[in-house]
């Protein structure tokens, strides 16, 4: 069984967005979760942003609830993807070894290869950041999903 870790900084904005539209595209064969490298909003909904343009899109995403990256994250999953490079920096900091490194991935590699492009943090931005982030992960997931199936 696949699993798939989406990473952003407070796992209310990007991060949980990137998990509904990711699992919305895979059957239960994959597991699919999302964490935060900061720990200001464990046990947090999503940012009501992210809750409605998931919802606008037909997804819901209001149950999630926020969680920090921690170094056990690298032995249950196989592939981490993150928004930004400072959180590739944060995550690789807590590598334990070269095979953690190499789950590490900028999701938006998938769509522009070794280019390093960033998923914006929408946190201080309006609502149109949000849409923007979303089209940009529904792009990204559908990169993913040809992958993996
Ligand atoms: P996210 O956005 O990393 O996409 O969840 C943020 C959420 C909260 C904060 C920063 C970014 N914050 O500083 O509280």
């Amino acid at each position: 069984m696949t699993k798939i870790l989406m990473v952003c900084l407070g796992n209310i904005c990007r991060s949980p967005l990137a998990e509904g539209i990711l699992k919305s595209k895979l059957s239960n064969d994959f597991i699919v979760d999302s964490a935060g490298t900061a720990n200001y909003h464990v046990g947090s909904a999503p940012d009501k942003r992210s809750i409605a343009v998931a919802r606008k899109h037909g997804l819901d995403i209001s149950n999630l609830s926020g969680r920090q990256f921690d170094s056990s994250d690298f032995d249950v999953f196989d592939m981490i993807y993150v928004m930004d490079d400072s959180n590739f920096q944060n995550i690789v900091k807590l590598a334990r070894n070269d095979e953690d490194i190499v789950k590490v991935k900028l999701i938006l590699n998938e769509v522009h290869p070794n280019k390093n492009y960033e998923v914006p943090d929408p946190y201080y931005g309006g609502d149109h950041g949000f849409e923007n982030v979303y089209q940009m992960l529904d792009e990204a997931c559908d990169n993913i999903v040809k992958k993996l199936i």
